[in-house]
């Protein structure tokens, strides 16, 4: 079960942290990658890295805000590999501000890199999906995307995160008739290059003791086996599910 081989993956926001985690998740499971993020220097590193597995790895520079360069990336995939069967979007930045002192350039970085994105990179390759009538699509959220918070004030991230949430249900309702599903992930606080140095803070540690049931948070490769259970073949009758992978902090 569960085997990607002969699949084609395409991840944005591969080029670090979770995104890169999961590409090379699905590598280990014989999927063959498009990887797209801006920093192309450390998507050919990642390529050098996983084609030893035997799998085929294009990696294309793609601002997933633009939708001509998301277009491109997409009329480059098909002609490579001509299809598309998985679909990971996993790209995202934050400008973090509250709701009373947030500006509208804040705002609209946000919600532009955090769920506009997701709406274009769907639209140009699930079009792909479509004329091969089999697609899994895959949106990282977030536990914000479920709930707010009183830690750090960051609207526009809650606003984008939900509205991946629910973007998810309406294109799953939309797309079931393609075989294609749309499910999301909302991943708790996870340690990566970016977050680790914050997360290791004794502010830090005692939140996730007094607010996360598990006591931590997540380690490097927990958000693969959702990530990939919802790519695979079996996973053909699951669609519209929002899958929190947060240690029990939306539970409570
Ligand atoms: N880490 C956590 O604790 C956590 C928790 C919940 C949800 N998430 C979500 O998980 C996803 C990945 O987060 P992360 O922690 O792995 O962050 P990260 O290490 O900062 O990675 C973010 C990725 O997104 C890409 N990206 C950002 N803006 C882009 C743009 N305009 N065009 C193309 N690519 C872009 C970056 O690539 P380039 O800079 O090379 O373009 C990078 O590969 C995000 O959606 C985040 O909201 C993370």
């Amino acid at each position: 079960m569960f085997n990607l081989k002969g699949r084609v993956a395409v991840i944005t926001g591969a080029s670090s942290g979770l995104g890169r985690q999961m590409a090379t998740g699905f590598a280990k499971q014989g999927a063959d990658l498009v990887l797209l993020a801006r920093r192309i220097e450390r998507l050919e590193d990642l390529k050098r890295e996983l084609e030893p597995l035997g799998v085929k790895v294009l990696p294309i520079k793609c601002d997933v805000t633009n939708s001509a360069e998301v277009d491109a990336a997409a009329s480059v995939t098909e002609l490579t590999f001509g299809k598309v069967d998985i679909l990971l979007n996993c790209a995202g930045a934050s400008r973090d501000k509250g709701a009373l002192d947030m500006n509208d350039e804040e705002w609209n970085f946000t919600i532009n890199t955090d769920l506009t994105s997701v709406f274009k990179v769907t639209r140009a390759f699930g079009n792909i999906m479509k004329k091969n009538n089999y697609g899994r699509i895959i949106n990282i959220a977030s536990m914000y995307g479920l709930v707010g918070n009183d830690k750090i004030p960051t609207i526009a991230y809650h606003s984008s995160k939900g509205g991946v949430v629910n973007y998810t249900r309406a294109a799953a309702a939309e797309l079931a008739k393609y075989n294609i599903t749309v499910n999301c992930i909302c991943p708790g606080y996870f340690y990566t290059e970016l977050t680790t140095d914050v997360l290791q803070t004794e502010d830090f540690q005692a939140f996730a003791k007094e607010h996360v049931p598990m006591q931590r948070y997540g380690m490097e490769g927990e958000l693969n086996a959702g990530a990939i259970f919802l790519a695979s073949d079996e996973a053909s009758y699951v669609t519209g599910v929002i899958l929190p992978i947060d240690g029990g902090y939306t539970a409570v």
